[in-house]
């Protein structure tokens, strides 16, 4: 049994950073002891060198056996990306553990909010995963699908619909995210996309709780908890049987795709000396 730790938006150094909802998260962690913890991005508020400082503190300090980490789009302010590197190595981290491969994108642009994979990373992704037997999750901070309970959308990646394309290809079965600070979870064509909300910021829409998710796998099942950072309280929101198959209508969305051929010859005129 492997037990991953979802965490997500920290934002150590804000304004609304909580120090208890720190504590709490170090707590629950230590008793629950984890595997693996998953970052899902927004450990800082704006990039800075000492907020990168306290945030590596901070995750130092949990207690897990692997430890992967993707930046959000507030870790890409101000250079923050070059430190987030300094920091952890690469802002593409993969991880082959137990039966469990991850692979962490970089989803942020450097002072804009949006998201942006880009089709360079696609291929990091592919060449890892397609080697990867077992459950294969992939994490990024932003949203591939939207959530509910979050106004207005935004800041969703310019190419999520042809990443979640590609991770469909690779049988990707799970996928983690944040950004929104809302909790959430889609199963998307046997996907199952995982919002983690945020775990120690008071940056929070009405009614909604600071939060992380507990993932438990082993060879027959997949198993999600919610715990609340503010209670420790936990709920389990998901359970379901491994394996997880490709689902039969992207595969024929992909066949008729293939069919396209570009007609070379004779087709392409100067201007000027275009057939009536
Ligand atoms: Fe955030
Ligand atoms: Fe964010």
């Amino acid at each position: 049994m492997d037990v991953i730790a979802h965490i997500s938006d920290l934002h150590v150094g804000g304004e609304f950073f909580s120090e208890r909802l720190a504590k709490n998260l170090i707590k629950y962690l230590s008793s629950l002891r984890p595997d693996i913890v998953v970052v899902t991005g927004d450990i800082t508020d704006y990039g800075y060198v000492h907020e990168y400082e306290r945030a590596v503190d901070l995750l130092s300090s949990l207690e897990c056996s692997k430890l992967i980490v993707v930046p959000g789009n507030h870790d890409a302010r101000n250079l923050g990306y070059m430190v987030f590197e300094e920091a952890f190595g690469t802002r593409y981290p993969f991880l082959e553990y137990d039966g469990v491969c991850i692979q962490g994108v970089d989803s942020s642009e450097p002072d804009i909010d949006d998201g942006h994979i880009g089709r360079l990373a696609y291929e990091i992704v592919r060449q890892n995963l397609n080697k990867c037997k077992g459950l294969k999750i992939v994490a990024l901070h932003h949203h591939l699908v939207p959530i509910p309970w979050t106004g207005r959308e935004r800041n969703i990646p310019f190419d999520a619909g042809d990443f979640l394309y590609l991770l469909s290809t690779l049988n990707v079965g799970m996928v983690l995210s944040g950004h929104k600070h809302v909790p959430w979870l889609w199963n998307l064509n046997n996907t199952l996309i995982l919002h983690a909300g945020t775990a120690t910021t008071l940056r929070l829409k009405a009614g909604i709780h600071p939060s992380i998710n507990v993932i438990h796998v082993n060879e027959r099942q997949v198993k999600v908890i919610r715990v609340s950072m503010d209670t420790l309280e936990e709920r389990m929101i998901f359970q379901r049987p491994l394996p997880n198959e490709v689902s039969a209508p992207l595969l024929g969305t992909q066949d008729g795709h293939a069919r396209i051929r570009v007609k070379r010859q004779a087709t392409l005129r100067v201007a000027g000396a275009l057939p009536k």
